[in-house]
């Protein structure tokens, strides 16, 4: 089975051909470099970059894969959650593409399809799942059933976890997007086990549920910074990112360990551009055996067409395919019962 993902739900305008279980393609085309001096996606900027990328992407991904658009089974497309602009435009090209060369269309959830860039060659995820998804627009725990049963059992009450790490990353001076640029500053700091005269909070931590907050992590980090001089922060411009980084993933990896305990699951799934995180990969391998932990290939973790494909997959599968008149962006499209 041959299918096209195509993503655009924020700034990766992003084509992958997959073919039984196999990448043939994965074209992804970034607007770092358009939204940079924002410290954010501009979201006016993202769409029309959308529109000028994704006709060269479809055509990188096909010739790359050696393919043609009459010889595919199914497009596959992000219908949202996302940038309503920004979807708009991979959502109406997989309508075009549909009406012209008669394939069905399987819609796909942006966060469904996270999960499922752990699928590839078919791995099989034991239920119930506990998936963590953490991105620049997202932080939830989702309890997964079974294949498309989902119930969030927690998510942020305010900054994306990813959010938090490209403001503080602005903060710093460290560019975007702020997640790997963080990172990289932390891993500056000579000796791992330095200890840190930097000490911000872990929100939540403790709170009876499942939910997350990195605003006032975000907000903590600013005030440090207000009170000091240029030179104060380039002296300890390493040790707050270590120790934002650290904060953040306390708290993640702490509320994982609760929900995994407490819901009894047989396996925990990672996603989202966070996951690529590499503290974050290593201290959640701490928690949990590794049968029964599933993180994507960091290259999958980030937005692409790649996780859109296996997602649609297994859909297929189930024949949740649709006419391209009953396609439609839905810029807050939820995941339960979907
Ligand atoms: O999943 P994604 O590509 O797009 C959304 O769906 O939002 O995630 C992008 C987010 C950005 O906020 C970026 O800073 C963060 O993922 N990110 C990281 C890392 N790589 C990307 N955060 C922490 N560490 C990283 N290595
Ligand atoms: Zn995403």
């Amino acid at each position: 089975m041959t299918i096209l993902g195509i993503e655009t739900s924020c700034d990766e305008t992003a084509c992958a051909i997959v073919k039984d279980g196999k990448i043939l393609s994965n074209i992804v085309s970034s607007q770092v470099n358009l939204h940079k001096k924002y410290g954010g996606v501009y979201p006016e900027l993202a769409s029309r970059a959308h529109l000028e990328n994704i006709l060269p992407a479809l055509k990188g991904a096909l010739e790359k894969a050696n393919s043609q658009l009459e010889s595919l089974d199914y497009l596959a497309v992000t219908i949202g959650p996302g940038l309503i602009g920004s979807l708009l435009v991979g959502v109406n090209t997989a309508r075009t593409l549909s009406y012209i060369f008669n394939k069905p269309i399987i819609p796909v959830h942006h966060l469904e399809a996270h999960i499922y860039a752990n699928l590839l060659k078919k791995t099989q995820i034991f239920f119930p799942a506990l998936c963590l998804i953490v991105s620049g627009g997202h932080t939830s725990l989702i309890l997964m059933k079974n294949h498309g049963q989902y119930q969030i059992l927690g998510e942020t009450l305010d900054d994306a976890a990813g959010e938090a790490f490209d403001k503080v990353a602005k903060l710093l001076d460290l560019g975007y997007p702020g997640g790997p640029a963080i990172e990289a500053e932390a891993s500056k700091l000579k000796s791992k086990n330095e200890k840190l005269k930097i000490k911000l909070p872990r929100p939540m931590l403790d709170s009876p549920n499942f939910n997350f907050s990195f605003s006032g992590l975000k907000t903590s980090a600013l005030y440090l910074v207000k009170q000091m001089s240029e030179k104060q922060i380039k002296n300890v411009r390493r040790q707050i990112a270590r120790e934002f980084q650290q904060a953040v993933i306390d708290v993640l990896v702490s509320k994982t360990f609760k929900a995994a305990k407490k819901h009894k699951v047989k396996s925990v799934l990672l996603g989202g551009g966070v996951a690529a995180n590499k503290l974050l990969r290593k201290e959640i391998k701490k928690f949990f055996p590794s049968f029964s932990l599933l993180i994507p290939p960091s290259y999958l973790c980030t937005d692409n067409g790649v996780m859109v494909a296996i997602c649609g997959y297994f859909k297929a599968l189930k024949k949740k395919f649709q006419k391209w008149y009953d396609i439609k962006a839905e810029a807050d499209a939820k995941l339960e019962n979907w």
